[in-house]
């Protein structure tokens, strides 16, 4: 498999560190992003980091993945319990998908407690905070062939 992981995130999530930091904590996207490139560069591992409040552009993001990516780690947000549509395109993408979401999901309202999503995902990761995406790398990077020899 493919040693690139494709880091996906959903609506609002450009808002993060000013969006309920109560819930979602203070770090911005860009630390995320920043943080996610340094543990991918430490095990060689390639990182694409996207983010979208537009369902089509997440689901061209999963399509384009396709081509030439061993995972997806995918942050859907509001999508997860909404959109049949990335669901049915990670159904048809063959490598790893891990769901990450900041917040414990099953903590808060009972309309969170359902993932379209995990319905494909190899893994879910909920209530790490943003250290959620840096474990799914790890687990990703793990599964992956291994990097070639320096
Ligand atoms: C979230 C949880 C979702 O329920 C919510 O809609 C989000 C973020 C999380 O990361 O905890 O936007 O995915």
């Amino acid at each position: 498999m493919r040693r690139k992981v494709v880091v996906l995130n959903g609506p609002n999530l450009n808002l993060l560190g000013t969006r309920q930091p109560d819930i979602y904590g203070h770090e911005t996207l860009a630390d995320v992003e920043r943080a996610c490139r340094a543990l991918g560069a430490e095990l060689g591992v390639a990182i694409d980091f996207h983010q979208s409040n537009r369902e089509y552009e997440i689901i061209d993001w999963i399509h384009a993945a396709r081509e030439d990516a061993g995972a997806i780690v995918i942050n859907p947000a509001a999508f997860t319990h909404t959109s049949v549509a990335i669901l049915d395109a990670l159904a048809a993408f063959d490598g790893l998908v891990f769901e990450v979401h900041i917040s414990n999901v099953h903590k808060r309202e009972a309309f969170r407690h359902h993932s379209y999503v995990s319905g494909r995902a190899d893994g879910v990761i909920a209530g790490f905070g943003t250290q959620g995406y840096l474990l799914a790398l790890r687990r990703a990077a793990a599964l992956l062939a291994p990097a070639p020899a320096a």
